[in-house]
This record gives C-alpha cells, structure tokens and sequence, in this order.
C-alpha cells in the first residue's frame, strides 16, 4: 500500500526543482525595463553590465528556466537582445521557449572589450555573481540554468561549463573555441552541444 501512495503523490515526471532565494519575494532589482537598463556591478574594480528578459507574466511563485546568451566578439549585449549586427534576439530562442511549461528568463551580459577573454577567471567571477544577483531577485529554479552564445560567447559558455560544473545544467557552443575563454575546473561531466561550421577562418574547426 505504501509503494502505491507514494505513487499516486510523486507521479512519473517528478523534475528536480532549487528553487532560488526570489521564489516568493517581489523583484526589488529587475523590472520589464530590464532589457533597455542594464543592471551593473563590479568586478575585480570594473564596471559590468547585464541585461535581464522577463518572461510576459513572471510569477514570483514559479521557478523559472535561466539561460545566458552571450554575444560574439565585437558584439553587444543590447544586439543580442535587439537582433541586429547579425543576431537574432536571443539566438532564436525566445519562441521555443514560449512554448514550454517552464517559463525562461533570458541573461545577457556585456563581456569586457566586447570579448570574453576572461583573464584569470574574471568574467566567470562576473557571471557568478549575475547568476547570484539574478537568482536573489527573481525565482529560478538553480537546476536549470543554461547558457549559449556564437564565438566568443561560446567559448565563454565553454568556461562556464568548466567552472560551474553540476551547478549548470548545460551549455550549447555556437562556433566556439576550448582555448580563448579557458577552461578552469573541468573536472565534472555537463550536457554539451557544439557546431562547427567547416569553412569558419576566424575560428577554424580544428
Ligand atoms: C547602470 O548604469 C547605467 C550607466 O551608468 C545607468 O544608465 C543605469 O541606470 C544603471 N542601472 C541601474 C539599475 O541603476
Ligand atoms: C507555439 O504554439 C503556438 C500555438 O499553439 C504554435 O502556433 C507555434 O507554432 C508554436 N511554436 C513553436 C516554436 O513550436
């Protein structure tokens, strides 16, 4: 009798849920501005920035899906969420993830020198502490954060991977590179998915 309770009250689809610390609180920081008004930071003595992407009806009392899109070198922040200078708005995702029954709040934030060259660790410090501004704010389930990006915001969702380990739930690498972001850490296994285009001369396939 008891096997059969327990599977009435816990039916097959039980997903992992952490929900973070704004689960039940109001936003205090992000609004639906925050795609036009950055938020900001500092970081090791340097200003950053990042944008945040409600979805249309954010509820305070549903963890939602986090992911960061990250811009290219030479990007910004402000295309990625506009769609110009060769992005669509948010890499596309925007109208899949409307569709799902976990909603997704949308990250972008401004590397430095528009690039992610993060010099020892500094823009995966940056992007922790987004994640941990973010997650304070807003409710997010912290088993579901994701991150993409074209090139450089590739690599550096590479690094984040590296860095974040169980702590991300995976990466999708855009014509990225192992090298130019770095990969410290590394030591635990993440849901990874790449594309190469084999004619890439900035970042060549091999
Ligand atoms: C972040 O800094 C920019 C530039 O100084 C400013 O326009 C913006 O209002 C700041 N954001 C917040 C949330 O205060
Ligand atoms: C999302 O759902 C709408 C309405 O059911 C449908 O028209 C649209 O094609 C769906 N979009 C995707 C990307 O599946």
């Amino acid at each position: 009798m008891l096997s059969l309770n327990l599977l009435v009250l816990f039916p097959a689809v039980t997903l992992a849920l952490t929900p973070s610390r704004g689960c039940g609180a109001t936003p205090k920081l992000i609004t639906p501005s925050s795609t036009a008004t950055p938020l900001n930071l500092t970081i090791n003595s340097k200003p950053r920035n990042f944008f945040v992407a409600l979805p249309k009806s954010y509820s305070s009392t549903t963890p939602h899906r986090l992911v960061f899109t990250l811009h290219a070198l030479g990007g910004t922040a402000s295309a990625v969420i506009a769609g110009t200078g060769g992005y669509v708005p948010y890499y596309g995702l925007p109208p899949l993830a409307a569709n799902d029954s976990v909603p997704t709040v949308f990250v972008v934030p401004n590397g430095l020198n528009n690039g992610w060259a993060n010099q020892g660790g500094e823009d995966v410090t940056f992007l922790r502490q987004v994640l941990a501004t973010v997650e304070d704010d807003l409710c997010i389930d912290q088993d579901l954060r994701f991150s993409t990006g074209f090139s450089y915001g590739a690599a550096m969702s590479y690094a984040l991977a590296c860095a974040l380990g169980k702590d991300i739930r995976a990466v999708a690498a855009l014509s990225g590179n192992p090298q130019i972001s770095g990969c410290a850490g590394g030591t635990e296994a993440v849901a990874y998915y790449g594309q190469h285009g084999t004619s890439d001369n900035v970042l060549p396939i091999e």
